[in-house]
């Protein structure tokens, strides 16, 4: 059950382990040693759970979490370095894609990924939409095409154009200039008579990523929770990409948001296509970072 802030002092064994995990200070130790939380700075706790998550005797709670219901006990082993970075190595942004569904229990391990990741203050913002079936994905398709076409027109047009620069992020009207206005051109009277899907990459899942548009620190959150559905969908033996393109035709078309039911006040940040391979690569590529400093 679910309650405030409390330390069962019957079974507390004031070994001082919370107090000294509590990224706040809420908590401290008496000279009696017994363990308090400290009234004037409770509205600190961000109910991050980890004096919950080291107590050796479950005798302090957190408001909102409970033992039963929020926790889980870990292994203690060490974490297997060396397959981390084997995984994260040999990852590839997957775009060719077996034409068989994804089990739902697979899917879920995915989100059960998903939901293990950071976020700026607990608890969880992010929304995911599980897109399960490439038919409901098809019949998405045509309304993000005319909204690409949309998209070209605008910007091709001079006023339009003007304003478009004018309103929108730096960041964004370059990505839009310079590589999907460009793409467009030559893809979508391709995907128009058939050709390949450019979008979706003919993939059999499609998530996305999206919260209230005023819940604190969504945009990062979302981003994160997205790199975590890549992971795992690669460790659990799939494929999948971030897709950029779709986001913001299922933000501004209402029959999509209808579609994939998108809350009216919530904002699609991201969205990942998941799928078996039909290839595995055979090799990783080096990359570097733009710069790194060293201070
Ligand atoms: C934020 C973001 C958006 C992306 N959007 C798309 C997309 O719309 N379509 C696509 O095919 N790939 C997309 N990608 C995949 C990138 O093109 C890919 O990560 C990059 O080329 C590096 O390749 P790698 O992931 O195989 O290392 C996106 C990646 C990120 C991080
Ligand atoms: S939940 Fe986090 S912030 Fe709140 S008291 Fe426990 S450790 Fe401190
Ligand atoms: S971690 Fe648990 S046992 Fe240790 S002092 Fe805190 S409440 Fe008591």
């Amino acid at each position: 059950m679910a309650m405030n802030h409390h330390i069962n002092r019957e079974t507390c064994e004031q070994c001082g382990l919370c107090v000294e995990i509590c990224p706040n200070h809420i908590l401290e130790s008496k000279e009696n040693k017994d363990i308090y939380f400290r009234e004037e700075r409770l509205s600190l706790c961000i109910r991050c759970g980890h004096c919950m998550a080291i107590c050796p005797t479950r005798s302090v709670v957190a408001p909102g979490l409970s033992y039963e219901k929020d926790f889980f006990d870990l292994p203690q082993k060490d974490i297997d370095s060396e397959g981390f970075f084997d995984l994260i190595s040999s990852r590839r942004s997957v775009r060719r894609f077996r034409k068989k569904p994804v089990p739902r229990e697979v899917l879920e391990k995915i989100v059960a990924a998903v939901s293990l990741a950071p976020m700026g203050f607990p608890p969880h913002k992010v929304e995911v939409t599980i897109v399960q079936r490439r038919e409901d994905i098809e019949k998405a398709l045509p309304l993000m095409v005319k909204f690409y076409e949309d998209l070209q027109n605008w910007i091709n047009h001079p006023i339009p154009r003007f304003f478009m620069k004018r309103k929108l992020k730096p960041e964004v009207f370059n990505t839009l200039k310079n590589h999907i206005v460009p793409m467009m051109k030559i893809k979508l009277p391709d995907m128009k008579t058939g050709g390949d899907d450019f979008i979706t990459r003919g993939a059999p899942v499609l998530i996305l990523f999206h919260a209230d548009r005023a819940a604190e620190s969504h945009s990062e959150d979302s981003f994160i929770d997205l790199t975590y559905g890549l992971l795992a969908a690669y460790a659990l033996g799939l494929g999948a990409t971030a897709i950029s393109l779709v986001p913001p035709a299922v933000e501004r078309v209402p029959e999509l948001r209808k579609m994939f039911r998108i809350p009216d006040e919530n904002e699609v940040m991201g969205s990942m296509i998941v799928g078996y391979m039909v290839r595995r690569f055979k090799r990783g590529i080096r990359r570097e970072l733009a710069h790194v400093s060293w201070i």
